[in-house]
């Protein structure tokens, strides 16, 4: 796993990096775009659309094992209403990945007729792969090639030095030449992030991430949240809400009052494992 936040977002190498990923547009057919489906606004790259422009584009709503699932259909009809294909997959065990080269084939549908009018049958389609740090990037990489994983070499045109994956015959990915950033300097983006664990919270007030996502739960999944911690007075602010869900665990210090450093910890380490539930933490209404 990648750790975010030891990650220099320097202006220099995210320019570097958006010449790599222009060059490389040069020779590849499509794109896959890896974005948590827990966060499908800000799991993404704010530069990509501008980067990539029009070339073909399939996106993997990864993690979908841990996101709401009607959430994650009501997202994929959303993409779907704006001309994108997107596919729900879970590359930790592999669920969904079986669609995957159909739908790339779904995507490049014209580009294969191309091949096959000017008789290139057989010629394999070339996919980079793009996504932000811990979306999961290694681990599709690692599903779809699996045992065939092979490195081919270097292909005219691009800087040395890019990794390619030969899945088989007919596909090769390319890995990002380069760390795609996320947009950092939005407080949101970084909070939810956080929620995910993408950004490690030794660099964060977990006390105050704790009580931001009880915000978005009481919000959206009070019934999740009662479940998981029983009965809550969610007329509480969701500093005392955090409060009654650390003294039902029982942490307790010196005067009766709650361990808030232990509850917001608990709380969030339980998000994380899914205790709470399958939750989605952006609606397509968020702003999308
Ligand atoms: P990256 O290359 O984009 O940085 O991400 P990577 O594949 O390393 O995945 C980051 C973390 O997310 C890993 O967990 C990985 O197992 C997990 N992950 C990736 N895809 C999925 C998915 O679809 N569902 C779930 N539940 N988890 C996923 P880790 O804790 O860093 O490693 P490990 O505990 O798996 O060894």
């Amino acid at each position: 796993m990648s750790d975010m936040q030891n990650i220099q977002w320097f202006p220099g190498h995210m320019t570097r990096t958006k010449r790599k990923i222009k060059e490389a547009l040069q020779i590849i057919d499509a794109v896959v775009e890896i974005v948590d489906a827990r966060i499908p606004i800000s799991s993404r790259n704010p530069d990509l659309k501008e980067i990539i422009k029009d070339k073909p584009l399939l996106i993997l709503l990864n993690k979908c094992d841990m996101a709401d699932p009607t959430e994650t259909s009501r997202w994929i009809d959303y993409y779907k209403k704006n001309d994108i294909t997107a596919i729900p997959v879970d590359c930790k065990t592999g669920k969904g990945i079986n669609n995957f080269k159909d739908k790339i084939k779904e995507v490049l549908a014209d580009k294969l007729e191309q091949f096959k009018a000017k008789g290139l049958v057989g010629k394999p389609l070339r996919v980079m792969v793009v996504g932000i740090p811990n979306v999961g990037k290694s681990s599709f990489i690692n599903r779809i090639a699996g045992g065939n994983r092979a490195k081919a070499e270097n292909r005219p045109g691009v800087t040395r030095g890019n990794q390619w994956i030969t899945v088989d015959k007919q596909l090769e990915l390319l890995d990002t030449p380069g760390v795609l950033w996320p947009k950092f300097d939005d407080q949101a983006v970084g909070e939810r992030l956080a929620f995910t664990g993408a950004v490690k919270d030794k660099v964060v007030d977990i006390e105050l991430l704790s009580i931001r996502l009880l915000e978005i739960l009481t919000q959206s999944y009070r019934d999740k949240l009662i479940e998981r911690y029983g009965n809550l007075d969610f007329s509480a602010d969701s500093y005392e809400l955090l409060c009654q869900i650390g003294k039902k665990r029982g942490m307790v210090i010196r005067g009766g009052e709650t361990d808030t450093e232990r509850a917001s910890a608990m709380l969030l380490e339980e998000y994380r494992n899914c205790k709470i539930g399958r939750i989605t933490l952006e609606r397509i209404c968020d702003n999308a």
